[in-house]
């Protein structure tokens, strides 16, 4: 089991550059799937959970080659493609129930093991399900398995989501590029993963219309060839370097970030008193002279993201006055509370809120990352901490953080990854 162990750093100075997004390349993995031919997938990032979906493929019968030093996946089409994703690979990471709607149109029936529960919440997954119902298949549950079947085909619809989910929008719009007839996803996630799964989509030969907005219209069309596709950057790692910038009163530049997937986190930085400078492909983060409390809320794109939830959380236990933070999108997303708190952070919840008052400074201390964002809120924490910070179950911190140690330690943080 790693470590990893954080000292009081001072300001964090210089630039870094940010890689590829986890939740859109995930997705970009499993809608290979759907096409006939080789996909190029580039600005991988070398993370557990790209492994997690590599293995899943493969279980299914397709080639993956990883080209780790280019950054770079090959798929290539299964010969025999199965059709069963099976329970070992699906617990370990709720993404790999993305391949449900590629299979299906692929392959006319999927067979997944339903995800369980997970850190921040229940989870569930009817949106998609009632997805796949609306374009014809027959679910079935069984055995702690899924059994969609569309024996017939899929055949477009009208689906109205209670919520923008992300992971049912992209599911079902997966589904629909080969269904027969036009689909129409309404109240769909607009987070710009959507967007860069449609793009890799359409590069395949799909026809989405609308992705980005609230409506997506699917055209169906008869296969999918191969394409070569950039993914996006990771506009969570780059809210969090964001955040470290302000939280040690530093002065970073983040490269290679697209400015306006990081809107609401940009105007929440500014009005605690940073200053952003923002040349759309880079964005600059000058610390303010006090950190004022603000009150923020998460919401689905283009609100305050849920993914930067715990580390903000992390920056108003530091700030002068008292600050509300709003959780709405996951009904379970405080558990890094507790550890924050055991730094000496003052901060109570209230049903669906966290009341924090802002302290002076916070002390190191032994803590666990309980879930990916709550584990790089524990590394902002440790920056400005006096003594040592120790953080326990990193694991969750490298499903989505490729190199965090190498990162802050390029911008003068001092931080250690040990084995114990
Ligand atoms: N929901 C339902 N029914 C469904 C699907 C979702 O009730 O069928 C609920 C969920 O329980 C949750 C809310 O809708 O309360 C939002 O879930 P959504 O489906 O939008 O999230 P997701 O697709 O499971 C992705 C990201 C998460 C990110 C959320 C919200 C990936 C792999 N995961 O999850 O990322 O928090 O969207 O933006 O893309 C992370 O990276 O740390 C992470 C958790």
């Amino acid at each position: 089991m790693s470590k990893l162990l954080v000292e009081k750093s001072g300001p964090l100075v210089g630039h870094v550059k940010i890689k590829g997004a986890k939740n859109s390349v995930l997705k970009l993995l499993a809608a290979s799937i759907l096409a006939n031919e080789p996909c190029t997938i580039e600005s991988v990032p070398e993370l557990l959970d790209v492994e997690v979906m590599i293995t899943l493929l493969e279980a299914l019968g397709m080639e993956v080659s990883y080209q780790r030093e280019l950054e770079t996946i090959v798929t290539q089409p299964a010969k025999h493609l199965l059709c069963e994703a099976p329970y070992e690979l699906i617990q370990k990471m709720r993404a790999s129930f993305l391949v449900m709607g590629p299979l299906l149109a692929k392959k006319g029936v999927a067979k997944v093991s339903m995800p369980g529960g997970c850190a921040i919440g229940a989870r569930p997954i009817d949106l998609h399900l009632k997805g796949f119902q609306a374009l014809g298949a027959e679910i079935t549950l069984g055995h702690g398995y899924i059994e969609a079947n569309a024996s017939n085909g899929l055949v477009g619809s009208e689906i109205y989501l209670d919520f923008p989910s992300v992971g049912a929008t992209e599911n079902i719009m997966m589904a629909a590029t080969m269904a027969k007839g036009q689909t129409v996803i309404q109240n769909a996630a607009k987070e710009p993963e959507i967007v860069d799964l449609a793009n890799f989509l359409n590069e395949m030969g799909a026809n989405v219309k609308g992705a980005g907005t609230d409506t997506i219209r699917v055209t169906g069309v008869e296969h999918l060839t191969g394409t070569r596709h950039q993914t996006i950057p990771d506009r969570i790692i780059a809210a969090t370097y964001m955040v470290a910038a302000v939280m040690t009163k530093g002065d970073i530049t983040i490269e290679n970030v697209v400015s306006s997937h990081v809107k609401p986190v940009t105007a929440k930085l500014r009005e605690m008193g940073a200053t952003i400078e923002d040349n759309d492909d880079s964005i600059r983060v000058i610390a303010g002279e006090a950190l004022k409390a603000v009150d923020l809320t998460t919401l689905p794109y283009p609100g305050f993201p849920t993914d930067a939830q715990a580390q903000f959380m992390a920056l108003l236990a530091v700030s002068e006055g008292t600050s509300v933070i709003n959780e709405t999108v996951f009904e379970n997303r405080f558990r890094h509370v507790a550890e924050i708190n055991r730094m000496g952070a003052n901060i109570k919840i209230e049903g669906h809120s966290a009341v924090i008052q802002g302290v002076k400074t916070l002390q190191g201390a032994q803590v666990k990352a309980t879930d990916l964002r709550a584990g790089a809120a524990l590394v902002l924490a440790g920056l400005i901490a006096d003594g040592v910070t120790e953080i326990d179950e990193i694991y969750h911190i490298d499903r989505g953080y490729p190199q965090i140690e190498k990162d802050l330690l390029g911008l003068g943080a001092k931080i250690t990854r040990v084995e114990s």
